[in-house]
């Protein structure tokens, strides 16, 4: 199987940005894990700041992968361009946030792109994205 992990704004801080909300570990530390949990599985990572980049990484992921797992980040909030990519392909998206949005600022509750996934994974940690792993893997 060929997954994609994409990662949205200020991700890229992960392990320094507010380590009491999204954890002290960096997300290359864990991919280095997560690709050696999983050897069968090809796994590709890319993260951009920038809102129009992950438009164009996800039109690019369309039947590249069989499965992508995007935290959009701030964008999840505000992107209608985010969430018109992923209606516009065929490959499932799996949506994850390492806090739990819910128990966050209100600003944070609602998701523009929940509509056009498969499922939702938020507060779990870095946990969301090997199960969503997980998931893709035994389709
Ligand atoms: C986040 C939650 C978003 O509200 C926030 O803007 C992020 C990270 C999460 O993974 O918990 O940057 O997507």
């Amino acid at each position: 199987k060929k997954i994609i992990i994409i990662n949205g704004p200020n991700l890229n801080l992960l392990g320094k940005r507010e380590p009491e909300i999204y954890g002290a570990a960096s997300f290359d530390e864990f991919i280095k894990k997560l690709r050696l949990d999983y050897p069968d599985v090809e796994l590709d990572y890319y993260q951009s700041n920038i809102e129009g980049e992950l438009v164009s990484k996800i039109q690019e992921s369309d039947s590249a992968y069989d499965g992508i797992i995007l935290n959009a980040a701030a964008y999840t909030h505000t992107s209608v361009a985010i969430h018109d990519a992923i209606g516009a392909i065929d490959t499932a998206v799996i949506e994850v946030h390492i806090s739990n949005i819910y128990k966050r600022e209100v600003f944070r509750h609602k998701s523009l792109i929940s509509s056009k996934c498969i499922g939702m994974i938020s507060g779990l940690g870095l946990s969301g994205y090997k199960l969503a792993l997980e998931h893709f893997k035994t389709l």
